[in-house]
């Protein structure tokens, strides 16, 4: 926090010699002076509020690819698209469910380019096909978001094949999505920003299948970062724990007890004793995948309330 400029009596320093009202800062020289002989001087700034700060993300007209974004009104993809829409940007829903259509047409009605492409994402050729169809319609990716994902319990019951069906949605249509967008992301340099989940790092039981992916997810991420540096390519991950999204809540509903269960999660989450808003999460990705954030890459990024790394045991308790 830098000091705000201080309360001199008149005449002992000089005017601002250089005022940046859009950048907010106020640089300044102080001078002390002793029966008006400057004896010292130091500089100082500070940083003032300016009201017409607005933090410019700089993504309009940004060709930005949402991979499972068609899901329910208020999933994690659902919102992200919405959330580049208000942001000008130009989102890509890239999804199995028809219901994308209707997420493409509500983006027209608000005077807002997007498109959507019907996409299996467990099927390359479909992968590939989609990537082919965005580049005829924009001739270029300036982003793309691997999203889709399914905690789909596939453990020591499921067969060999269930498990390699996990790790194809989960992981590996990560790496097929990415595959084929690579050569627009090096033209545009755009970023990547995978979706990660904190069952890779915490475990979760019942859902080996899953849990192998999303940890595929992060070594991807660390991988590619390293690869695709050279491009200037950044390449993170968003790690999420526990967000109320239509998804979950068919999970809790799915529960004999689901009710005790939720309380007894959300008791857990540190800070606010609350779940992760979809849109808290999708505004963390704006930023990510905005040119303010251009020395960030490799990063796991949590937007859990503190859920993986506080401590609970120092925590204050509740009531
Ligand atoms: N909600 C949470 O608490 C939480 C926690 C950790 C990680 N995540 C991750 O966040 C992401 C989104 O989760 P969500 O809660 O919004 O779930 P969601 O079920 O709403 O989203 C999954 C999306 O994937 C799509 N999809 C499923 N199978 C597909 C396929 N074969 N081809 C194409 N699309 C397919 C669905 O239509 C849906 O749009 C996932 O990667 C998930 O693992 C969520």
């Amino acid at each position: 926090m830098y000091p705000d400029i201080p309360d001199k009596p008149a005449g002992s320093y000089d005017k601002p010699l250089l005022c940046r009202e859009a950048n907010t800062l106020n640089l300044g020289i102080e001078i002390k002076r002793n029966q008006g002989t400057p004896t010292a001087f130091s500089f100082f700034h500070s940083a003032t509020p300016q009201t017409n700060n607005l933090m410019d993300l700089g993504l309009k007209d940004k060709v930005i690819v949402v991979s499972g974004s068609a899901g329910m009104r208020g999933s994690i993809g659902q919102t992200i698209v919405s959330c580049l829409g208000q942001e000008g940007a130009i989102p890509v829903i890239v999804d199995r469910n028809a219901r994308g259509l209707t997420y493409e047409q509500e983006l027209k009605d608000q005077g807002i380019d997007g498109l959507f492409v019907q996409t299996d994402m467990t099927q390359p050729e479909q992968i590939e096909a989609a990537i082919q169809k965005i580049v005829a319609k924009y001739g270029r990716i300036d982003g793309l978001l691997n999203n889709v994902g399914v905690n789909d319990g596939v453990n020591w019951d499921s067969s060999y094949e269930d498990f390699m069906q996990s790790l194809k949605l989960n992981v590996a249509s990560y790496f097929m999505l990415t595959k084929c967008a690579l050569p627009y992301l090096k033209e545009s340099k755009g970023p990547i920003l995978n979706i990660g989940s904190k069952v890779a790092l915490t475990g979760q039981g019942g859902t080996s299948g899953y849990a192998a992916a999303k940890g595929g997810v992060l070594a991807l991420t660390r991988e590619w970062a390293v690869d695709l540096i050279r491009y200037d390519i950044r390449v993170n991950a968003l790690i999420i724990a526990e967000s109320w999204t239509p998804a979950y809540q068919n999970w809790i509903d799915s529960l004999e007890h689901g009710e005790e269960k939720l309380t007894s999660i959300v008791a857990t989450i540190p800070l606010q004793n609350r779940m992760t808003t979809p849109e808290e999460i999708a505004n963390t990705c704006m930023f990510i995948l905005s040119d303010l954030s251009s020395h960030t890459t490799g990063q796991f990024l949590f937007v859990d309330g503190g859920y993986v790394h506080l401590d609970r045991a120092l925590l204050p308790q509740k009531g």
